[in-house]
């Protein structure tokens, strides 16, 4: 019977000794359910735990504690050769004596394909990269970003129902980055394949996934859409990592079913009306977390809710948009304000040590957790 998910962590623990001694969890009770056919993406710094999660769907390391489970089955010690998964590391790991057409045999030729097989499966992954023609080069005649299509070609050749990535583009400029990403994307949905992609490249998974785990410190700290991360991030540590925000704290001063009034003393004041996550309680500590795209920023008071006088200290121009940064009161804030008008003036734009007003809609507005 096959499974509704592809690949399954629960509750996992790595533990590794360090070479000083102490013991460490590399990876932390992550539980992650990976759909058949999804793009999903393993996000988070350096030394959060991505590649150890990643080699231990691929068998490669085992758990400590927990299991990792593939189309339902658990994985035990099954060796990665018997997994239902292949993997592209984080350095394409080539052989760079060999052709592009052997590197891609010599998996086949392990399993003892035979060499109809093997000429017809070659060709077919080449395709797919869209590397025909190039079959007899050795990878030094090859650009990065080519470089870059065998590895995964070789990791296709196998036919996976599971492509493990492991920062497959980080070698890559951005330009070259950016295309593959598209293609990467691309190629997933053509082929049906689930993709598990580890980066620690948050535009990249938001332009990629399907879903994406956001790790830190070897948990997950949330699991969602892309959207769902960005516009409904469950701490501040996501709100952070996931873009930019500027954080306010305060104290929950009145809560009824669905709204939250804060207290927040930066401000000297309250901030009203906005939308609640589950668990918070009355004068509980909390942040106050606003995008700099969301607030609305005006040189008039039109007397809103949550309007606030404010100083501008800084503005940089970058082309799509300007930069404004903000005293409040005592708080320091940064609001982005699209450039959709083509002016020269420069009285056109907010200058340093000018009032204006910022407007903090309650329904762009998070309250989150102090964590
Ligand atoms: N074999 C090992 N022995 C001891 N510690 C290890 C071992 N492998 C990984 N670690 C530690 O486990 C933690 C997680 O490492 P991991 O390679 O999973 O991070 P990562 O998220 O892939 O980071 P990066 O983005 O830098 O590749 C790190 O602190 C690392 O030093
Ligand atoms: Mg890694």
């Amino acid at each position: 019977m096959t499974s509704e998910f592809a690949v399954e962590m629960r509750d996992v623990v790595k533990r590794f000794i360090t070479p000083e001694g102490n013991e460490m969890a590399a990876v932390d009770r992550v539980t992650m359910q990976i759909k058949n056919g999804e793009f999903f993406s393993m996000l988070g710094s350096s030394g959060c735990g991505k590649t150890t999660s990643l080699r231990m769907i691929a068998g490669f390391e085992w758990p400590t504690e927990g299991e990792v489970y593939i189309e339902g089955n658990a994985m035990g010690h099954t060796p990665p050769f018997q997994r239902k998964v292949n993997t592209v590391f984080q350095s394409y790991a080539l052989f760079q004596h060999m052709t592009v057409y052997q590197n891609l045999a010599f998996g086949l030729e392990m399993e003892g394909a035979k060499e109809e097989e093997i000429k017809k499966r070659v060709g077919r992954a080449l395709e797919m990269v869209q590397l025909t023609g190039m079959d007899r080069r050795r990878p030094r005649q090859l650009s990065g970003g080519q470089q870059q299509r065998v590895a995964l070609a070789r990791a296709l050749v196998k036919t996976p129902d599971v492509l493990l990535l492991d920062e497959p583009l980080g070698a890559l400029d951005l330009k070259l980055r950016k295309e593959m990403q598209l293609e990467l994307k691309a190629l997933q949905q053509q082929l049906g394949i689930t993709f598990i992609y580890v980066t620690h490249d948050q535009e990249e998974a938001l332009t990629m996934s399907d879903r994406i785990a956001v790790m830190s410190k070897g948990q997950v700290q949330q699991m969602g859409t892309p959207v769902e991360i960005y516009e409904r991030p469950s701490n501040k540590f996501v709100a952070d990592f996931i873009g930019e925000s500027n954080f306010l704290e305060g104290k929950i001063k009145s809560l009824s079913k669905n709204e939250a009034s804060v207290f927040v003393p930066s401000l000297n004041t309250e901030v009203t009306g906005m939308p609640i996550s589950a668990g918070l309680v009355k004068g509980e500590d909390v942040v106050v977390s606003i995008r700099p795209e969301k607030i609305r920023i005006a040189d008039k008071d039109t007397k809103s809710n949550n309007m606030f006088r404010a100083r501008v200290t800084n503005t940089v121009y970058i082309g799509a948009d300007t930069h404004i940064y903000v005293d409040v009161h005592d708080a320091k804030m940064k609001v982005l304000e699209q450039n959709r008008i083509s002016r020269l003036d420069p009285k056109s734009f907010y200058v340093v040590g000018q009032d204006v007003w910022l407007l903090l809609m309650p329904e762009n507005t998070l309250v989150l957790k102090k964590d």
